[in-house]
């Protein structure tokens, strides 16, 4: 008898198996499909060669953590502590994971807001606690700090929170934390903040991290992740930024968990940082750019493409040609457009009827192309049905 037994392959695994087998274009799971920087894979090869190959500090090596906190110094302003606040994980999963089972004990909540990254609820789940889902509201996706105020109970304990935000594309506004941190003000509970897309930004905003925020900072666990700003999921290789008292008790379960970090892959991305320390930097107009190629060659398609604010993800708002079943959907753009999408109703409790699949912009521009050729060719064959 497993302790998850309602759990199966997660959406992303099926979308993309299933794009394999029928040889469609893969918008579905986030990952890029072009090449990582050629000089990180020197970086790997050189710490190998130079012997880096044995187990690194459980907390993280220090240069890495160095390197993180002169990151957040020049990101955020922040002055945060390398030894005491900062702790290498297993990509950002890793050190959400950790956190909930450092934090939740049996008969605890957290509240985490739907359309939810699939990760959180097992984890609070297999820490013994309960994940109560509060929907984000439509339209756009924004809170509704009412309900989070009256769901609030002394067993709360935990707040999760994801800006920018998978799957919905928004970002949340300075607002909102000011919101969050009056509703928590007095209370323990703490929050953790999944900040993995932080430097995937539009439009000239600025990402709000907790970190930053003078009344979160002190009670809040920030993770982040070298997957997505070195373009490489491959890597495994994130981070939790807490402060020390926190950072002490994830440290406690990370060290049965994954006990340290692949040694020569820290080695190398300390040493790319640096030599690129503003890499971060470059990934916003990267990624807007291939979100606006998308948008613009779905330019009166039929579709919509309400304006994703952050993320390399874009919504596709398919109400002009079918009913809000984004799972009916996303199966007929797979089979007939031969375009794999990911719907939002996995990423919810309970699902409402929504008109939006997610695509991934994380891809070559000529990908993004033939991506957006079939997705005309199969909305000209609608209307033409229709007609
Ligand atoms: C919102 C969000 N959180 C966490 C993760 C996991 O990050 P990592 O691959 O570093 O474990 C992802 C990956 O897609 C994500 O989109």
């Amino acid at each position: 008898m497993g302790k998850l037994e309602d759990i199966g392959t997660t959406i992303f695994t099926i979308m993309s198996r299933r794009a394999r087998e029928l040889d469609a274009l893969n918008l579905g799971q986030g990952f890029p499909d072009y090449d990582i920087d050629p000089r990180l894979t020197q970086l790997v090869a050189a710490a190998m060669q130079a012997g880096h190959n044995q187990y690194a500090p459980m907390e993280g090596l220090p240069a890495l953590r160095e390197r993180i906190a002169a990151k957040l110094l020049a990101s955020y302003g922040l002055s945060i502590d390398p030894d005491t606040e900062i702790t290498v994980t297993l990509g950002a999963t890793e050190a959400i994971y950790s956190a909930v089972q450092a934090l939740i004990g049996a008969g605890d909540e957290a509240i985490a807001f739907d359309p939810a990254y699939d990760s959180y609820d097992p984890a609070v789940r297999l820490a013994g606690g309960r994940c109560i889902r509060l929907p984000l509201i439509q339209p756009g996706f924004r809170y509704d700090w009412q309900r989070v105020r009256r769901t609030l109970n002394a067993r709360t304990r935990l707040v999760i929170f994801n800006s920018p935000h998978n799957p919905a594309c928004t970002i949340a506004r300075r607002e909102d934390l000011d919101e969050l941190a009056r509703i928590i003000d007095g209370s323990a509970v703490l929050v953790l903040s999944d900040e993995v897309y932080e430097h995937v930004v539009f439009d000239g905003a600025r990402h709000a991290s907790v970190l930053a925020h003078p009344q979160l900072a002190g009670r809040s666990l920030a993770v982040f992740s070298f997957g997505k700003t070195l373009h490489a999921t491959g890597l495994r290789i994130g981070y939790c930024v807490a402060p020390a008292e926190l950072t002490r008790e994830l440290r406690k379960v990370h060290q049965f968990n994954t006990f340290s970090i692949s040694h020569p892959l820290q080695h190398a991305i300390a040493a790319y940082l640096a030599e690129q320390p503003r890499c971060g930097e470059q990934l916003a107009p990267f990624f807007e750019a291939k979100r606006d190629r998308l948008r613009h060659a779905l330019e009166d398609s039929g579709f919509v493409l309400p304006k994703a604010e952050g993320t390399y993800f874009q919504l596709l708002d398919f109400r002009s040609f079918a009913p809000p079943d984004d799972r009916a959907f996303a199966e007929r753009l797979l089979t007939e457009a031969r375009v794999a999408t990911i719907p939002l109703s996995p990423f919810y409790a309970q699902p409402e009827p929504l008109p939006f699949v997610r695509l991934c912009v994380a891809k070559r521009d000529s990908t993004l192309d033939e991506a957006a050729a079939r997705l005309r060719a199969f909305a000209t064959q609608q209307r033409a049905v229709a007609r």
